[in-house]
């Protein structure tokens, strides 16, 4: 069966990273936190105080003389809820990148044209050899634009948001609903509204809305979806194999 490339994009909360980390783990694919990059960039942006998060220059800047790695967690770290492991510089950052803050800061860092030119480079390198499952904003416009199965994954804003605020609970961080409801539409906006590489749907992307499904269902949904697509690329659809 031919290997695929997955995109997966969607808004912030709505399942991409579990589903598409799950999606990989049972196809035996790749997986990949395209976010990852712009938030490990963020950290690095937020730790240097005399850096203007404004400034389309200095990010710019910062991204070309900064290194990202990102590796395939290990099965004993999967079970722990880690997406991928997050290297700055050569520092592990998996941790420090997953705040608020964080967050907020990456999708400052992400209008920046330059920025996304350096991190999506990156990007197609790491999947230029297909069998790969990569998830993010701009996957399927831009990164992958001839991916063989897209989908936007979407979920109410609320469940996005009361997702989001039981990961902080169990991490011991107090949070109220609505300030995860402010964040997480903040950043929805922005990430809706920047000029370059904004996040949309693209046309041929599978429009899954998962607010009322779990993740395993809705792996397996896509993982339905990819063998269709390996069929039909295999020429074997709808015949008797
Ligand atoms: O990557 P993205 O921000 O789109 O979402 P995520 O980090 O995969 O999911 C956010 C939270 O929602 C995680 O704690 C997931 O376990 C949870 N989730 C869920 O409860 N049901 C789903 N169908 C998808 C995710
Ligand atoms: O996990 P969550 O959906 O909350 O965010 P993320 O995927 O880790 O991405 C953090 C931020 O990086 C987003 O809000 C976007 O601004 C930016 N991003 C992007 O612009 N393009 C991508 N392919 C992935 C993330």
């Amino acid at each position: 069966m031919p290997k695929l490339t997955i995109a997966i994009d969607g808004p912030a909360g709505s399942g991409k990273s579990s589903v598409a980390q799950r999606v990989a783990q049972i196809l035996g694919y790749l997986y990949l936190d395209s976010g990852a990059m712009y938030r490990a960039l963020a950290l690095k942006a937020l730790e240097d105080n005399g850096l203007a998060l404004s400034s389309e220059k200095q990010l710019a800047d910062l991204a070309a003389s900064t290194t990202i790695e990102l590796r395939p967690t290990p099965p004993q770290l999967v079970a722990e809820g880690v997406k991928n492991q997050v290297f700055l510089d050569g520092l592990d950052v998996t941790q420090a990148i997953r705040t608020p803050e964080v967050a907020q800061a990456a999708s400052h860092v992400a209008v920046v044209a330059k920025v996304r030119e350096l991190l999506v480079a990156q990007q197609q390198r790491a999947g230029a050899g297909g069998g790969i499952v990569m998830e993010g904003r701009d996957i399927g416009t831009v990164v992958f634009p001839k991916a063989e199965l897209k989908i936007f994954l979407e979920a109410a804003p609320e469940t996005r948001a009361e997702r989001r605020r039981k990961e902080h609970e169990q991490k011991g961080e107090q949070m109220t609903f609505e300030q995860v409801l402010d964040e997480v539409h903040e950043r929805d906006k922005r990430d809706r509204e920047r000029k370059v590489s904004p996040l949309i749907r693209a046309k041929d992307a599978v429009l899954m809305d998962n607010t009322a499904m779990d993740i395993e269902e809705t792996a397996r949904l896509i993982v339905m979806l990819a063998h269709e697509r390996e069929k039909q690329l295999s020429g074997t659809a709808g015949r008797e194999v």
